[in-house]
């Protein structure tokens, strides 16, 4: 009886470890069945997330149509891809030039794309611009750079493929946004003020184009690290920590992110949000109470101005 009592527990974690692993494999393995000869166009397939969408995408039978602004980054992705995979069960990518920010170019882009398969199943606007800094530091040209490759481009790109959506009465489109789409962040007023731009504009395509079988899903990530920085040999207080809080202090790997974007996928989930708890809570209290959000807000800003005076 004692025995027992003492194996109890430990017998129910692995009972239960084992069944969250089953489960987790099951899902994963209908995920990947899920884009099985889809086309499935990247925009910024070569970024740290862009790669490690090509990548699950490519394992998983899709018919890739890669996009990006370096044709040599597209090359040694494409190398990557057919080298690693089995080329009976994949389909070699189709490379695309395109560079999000050049707006009049995007129709003759989405023509070639469309050109590759005579068809786009699954569009995954990931391509975006980043910028940090002040508001009075950021140029009115850098400001509208912005809003071109993160909102301008994204949707001249979505609207050149969607007759073909339309006609065939599928289809699925993917926003990569980010939790600055949901809350503003100083210092990041440009690429928050795109980000926000976006969500709105693919909240109300997602209820226009539902009576076309069309789904909208935007996925928003708090911070995707695509490295790891190691702590100091020795440091065992920084490696216990790393181990534990890996995800808030480093943030979310790509491979995460990418598996999550091919789950969101195959479940056709709208809105999805990648956060650890305290961003998460941040966007309810942006929501319900927001000027105790816009006074933690400023209180942090200027605790951050008295440490930089006090240095
Ligand atoms: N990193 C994060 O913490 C984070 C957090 C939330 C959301 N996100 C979102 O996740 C997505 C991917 O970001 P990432 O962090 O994986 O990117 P990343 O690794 O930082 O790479 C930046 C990419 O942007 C590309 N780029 C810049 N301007 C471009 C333009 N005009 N046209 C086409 N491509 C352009 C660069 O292409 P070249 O190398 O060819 O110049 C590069 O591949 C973005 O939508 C981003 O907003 C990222």
């Amino acid at each position: 009886m004692g025995i027992l009592a003492v194996l109890a527990l430990p017998l129910l974690l692995f009972g239960i470890s084992g069944i969250i692993y089953i489960y987790q494999t099951v899902r994963w393995l209908l995920s990947k069945s899920a884009v099985q000869n889809k086309v499935v166009v990247i925009t910024d397939a070569t970024s740290g997330l862009g790669k490690e969408c090509s990548r699950v995408f490519h394992a998983g039978g899709a018919r890739l149509v890669l996009c990006g602004r370096t044709w040599e980054k597209l090359e040694t992705l494409y190398d990557a891809l057919i080298n690693v995979a089995d080329p009976s069960m994949t389909y070699a990518p189709k490379l695309i030039f395109l560079d999000i920010s050049d707006i009049n170019c995007i129709r003759d882009v989405a023509k070639e794309i469309l050109n590759c398969y005579g068809c786009v199943d699954i569009l995954i606007n990931n391509a975006s611009m980043k910028v940090k800094g002040a508001v009075q530091s950021i140029s009115l040209e850098l400001d509208k750079k912005i809003m071109d490759a993160n909102y301008f481009g994204p949707i001249t790109l979505t609207k050149a493929i969607l007759p073909n959506m339309i006609s065939r009465r599928t289809g699925q489109i993917v926003l990569i946004n980010s939790i600055q789409g949901k809350i503003g962040i100083p210092f990041r007023a440009a690429y928050a003020a795109s980000k926000h731009a976006a969500v709105g504009f693919f909240d109300c395509l997602r209820a226009e184009m539902e009576e076309f079988d069309i789904s909208v899903s935007t996925v928003n990530p708090t911070f995707i690290c695509s490295y790891h920085r190691q702590p100091a040999p020795g440091n065992w207080e920084a490696s216990i920590w790393k181990f534990f809080f890996r995800k808030a202090a480093y943030g979310l790997h790509p491979v995460e992110v990418a598996e999550e974007v091919l789950r969101t996928v195959s479940s056709k989930k709208q809105e999805v949000l990648l956060a650890n708890p305290i961003p998460r809570v941040a966007v309810y209290i942006r929501t319900f109470f927001p000027e105790l959000f816009f006074a933690i807000v400023a209180s942090g800003i200027r605790e951050k101005l008295k440490t930089e005076e006090e240095s």
